[in-house]
């Protein structure tokens, strides 16, 4: 075989792999030239009955020829992909100078998710109050998530609150970072930031790292409180927790308060308010108690006072951690929390107010 003859040859691959689309069909040329009984292969069965003159010339020339088809078949697929890739590119292009494109439904705009709903209205009537609003990091250390309010780091209380912590194992102690597991946080930095007396609120996203069902999220928001001055007494405490909940619900509702523990608040109370789902009488949300732990409270601990930077032999306080999220299922009788989180429209939609 001469040389021309495989210039023919390659010449003839070229143009039949030139006119191919699909990358099936380059694959079954690739197969007529190099697979078992294909052309080269053939060539190269036949080399051991050539004279060794025509071996010298024509065994490179055929693995040339091979290394040549294997070389083009690869570029045509890369080549085909990469089209094909294109042409998908070009179908979901959305020509957004047509104004096809732009119309919208003018039936269809946004609103308010019912937290943000109930966080404004609750940020209202505070502030008609005297109260300040703050806010503050979602990503903490351990001093003010724990430390300043009482809680040292071999105290049980630790317990009580799951933590996602960050892994910065060098930090000396109280200083490792968590995501605040409660908006107590606030109280800290509220009290080192002002001199009493003061009042405000704190709303915001706490983490627990827990296991998720009907009333139980890992994200979740509550929304603190804190007033502090000289002569505060439960009595207040009590006051403005009522004021706020008939505000909330515009009518009386039942609640009853229990002593709770809190290792910052000393003496600590739960309120709980009577099921509004059910009407007390037993439902998933109120896990069949017919009451709906709502309002831990109590009176600003010594410790924690003074962690703020505050005199407790000359002022004292009350706090309050709203858990925010159950008093919106409480108020449009939302009967799962992680209905809150869901992002889905079919039930965002239903709380639009304008
Ligand atoms: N921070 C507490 C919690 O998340 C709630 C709380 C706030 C209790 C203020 C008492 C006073 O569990």
């Amino acid at each position: 075989m001469s040389s021309l003859d495989f210039e023919a040859l390659k010449t003839e691959f070229i143009q039949k792999l030139s006119q191919l689309t699909k990358e099936a069909d380059v694959l079954n040329l690739k197969a007529d030239y190099l697979g078992k009984s294909g052309i080269i292969t053939e060539l190269l069965k036949k080399m051991k009955d050539l004279s060794p003159e025509d071996r010298k010339t024509v065994g490179p020339k055929a693995n040339e020829l091979k290394d040549i088809v294997n070389l083009e078949v690869q570029k045509k697929i890369d080549l085909l992909e990469v089209e094909a890739i294109n042409q998908k590119l070009a179908e979901n292009r959305i020509d957004i100078s047509y104004t096809e494109n732009l119309k919208v439904n003018s039936n269809s705009h946004g609103g308010y998710h019912p937290r943000t709903l109930v966080q404004q209205e609750i940020e209202d009537i505070f502030l008609s109050m005297g109260f300040d609003v703050l806010d503050g990091p979602h990503i903490e250390n351990e001093f003010t998530n724990f430390e300043a309010l009482n809680i040292p780091g071999d105290h049980p209380a630790r317990d009580m609150q799951d933590t996602f912590w960050f892994h910065d194992e060098k930090s000396p102690v109280g200083k490792k970072h968590l995501l605040r597991t409660h908006t107590s946080t606030i109280q800290v930095r509220g009290m080192l930031s002002r001199k009493p007396p003061f009042k405000f609120i704190a709303p915001g996203v706490v983490f627990r790292c827990e296991r998720t069902d009907a009333s139980h999220e890992m994200v979740f928001t509550q929304l603190e409180g804190m007033m502090v001055d000289e002569n505060i007494s439960v009595s207040h405490l009590i006051y403005f927790m009522k004021t706020i909940l008939k505000e909330i619900f515009k009518r009386d509702v039942e609640v009853r308060l229990r002593p709770g523990f809190f290792p910052f608040v000393e003496p600590g109370f739960e309120l709980d308010i009577r099921c509004l789902i059910c009407e007390g009488k037993g439902c998933s949300v109120c896990k069949h108690i017919g009451w709906v732990e709502l309002l831990p409270c109590g009176m600003v601990h010594p410790n924690v006072l003074k962690a703020g930077g505050i005199d407790p032999e000359k002022y004292n306080g009350f706090a309050f951690g709203l858990g925010l999220d159950r008093l919106v299922m409480m108020k449009y009788g939302i009967d799962d929390i992680r209905h809150l989180q869901s992002a889905d429209l079919r039930f965002n939609t239903q709380f639009k107010t304008y």
